[in-house]
């Protein structure tokens, strides 16, 4: 049957066919190379595309905005503050509005439900920039940086290290069941993903020949790896006191030289960023004044090293998110 994405969300990995995932990554590729020869074509003149953020962001708002103007659509930027938008009015009547004025809604929050309204009330495709539950674009961004230096998918060896069950650790693992890749949790027990959502992978997994494990072990886990990612210990919407427990748990699953010589020695080390791989940010400084830590999920020497393609992937965010924009909404 011929593909067609056009009026449909993109909410969770979990609505897409394998099939329907490679066309965006190879949309995607398309794009890119039509923006670095300067031949890329608009197909989204006259389109209007909010960007409603509850949460901050620098590489998905960034990546909307320059995605939707190479493409020759306006946006309009509503952050965690200055519009109604669940606190004087409810998300059914906002996305019933907002569907009145706009093409398509991206929505950066708290709860995975509020997509799911907000494409179900404003009957215009929904965009997830990232909820507690799930990071769908970010996905695509690091499946298309995967391709290009690995030329496959398939069959590669992915470990996760840290937060298992935080909105990075469950969209790659539904990534790599989705893509017939082999994702390994490393991570404490009480730090993986929800059992429901594990079983779901696991089921996708058998017909698509992908493998979903855990570890509580990193340097195991990295055996022969292909790919190993990390993301912050605390995410945005944690409460603050969560650090110290965070620390305690995560140590150990620092993604240091000790455990990457366990990997493949042409692995690639990801990570969605913003990173704490020094100390020149506020939070940083803040953690270091009071754990005495100067480096937490990842250290500088890894994140600066040649394996490391964290600034690649982050630039694929644009053409990544570009086509999903591109084959929901584009002429
Ligand atoms: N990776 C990511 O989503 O980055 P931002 O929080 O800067 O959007
Ligand atoms: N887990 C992180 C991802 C940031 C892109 C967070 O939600 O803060």
């Amino acid at each position: 049957m011929a593909l067609n994405l056009k009026g449909k969300s993109f909410l969770k990995l979990l609505d897409f066919t394998p099939r329907e995932i490679k066309y965006l990554l190879d949309l995607a590729r398309d794009l890119k190379r039509a923006k670095y020869v300067g031949n890329e074509i608009k197909t989204m003149e006259g389109k209007n595309i909010v960007l409603l953020f509850q949460k901050d962001s620098t590489r998905t708002r960034c990546a909307f905005e320059v995605g939707a103007m190479d493409q020759g659509a306006h946006v309009t930027y509503l952050g965690p503050s200055g519009s109604q938008f669940g606190k004087k009015e409810s998300v059914e009547d906002s996305a019933k509005v907002l569907g009145r004025m706009y093409d398509a809604i991206e929505f950066r929050g708290y709860l995975q439900s509020d997509v799911e309204s907000l494409a179900k009330y404003s009957k215009v495709p929904v965009y997830n920039g990232l909820t507690n539950e799930f990071h769908p674009t970010q996905i695509l961004a690091d499946f298309l940086t995967i391709i290009e230096y690995k030329d496959t998918l398939k069959n590669i060896k992915l470990v996760f290290a840290g937060d298992v069950k935080n909105n990075m650790g469950n969209s790659l693992m539904v990534g790599c069941a989705k893509m017939g890749m082999h994702f390994v949790g490393a991570g404490p027990k009480e730090l993986w993903p929800d059992e429901k959502l594990i079983n779901e992978c696991k089921t996708i997994a058998k017909e698509t020949g992908a493998t979903i494990n855990f570890s509580d072990d990193l340097k195991k886990a990295c055996k022969d790896a292909d790919v190993v990612y990390t993301d912050v210990w605390v995410s945005m919407g944690e409460e603050k006191s969560v650090w110290k427990s965070r620390i305690q748990q995560l140590k150990p699953f620092q993604v240091n030289k000790v455990v990457l010589n366990e990997a493949k020695s042409d692995m690639l080390f990801m990570h969605c960023l913003p990173a704490f791989h020094d100390l020149n940010t506020d939070v940083a400084k803040d953690i270091q004044k009071e754990f005495n830590l100067k480096e937490m999920e990842v250290t500088d020497e890894v994140f600066r090293s040649k394996n490391s393609v964290v600034f690649e992937e982050a630039e694929n965010r644009l053409h990544t998110i570009k086509a999903v924009m591109v084959a929901t909404i584009g002429k």
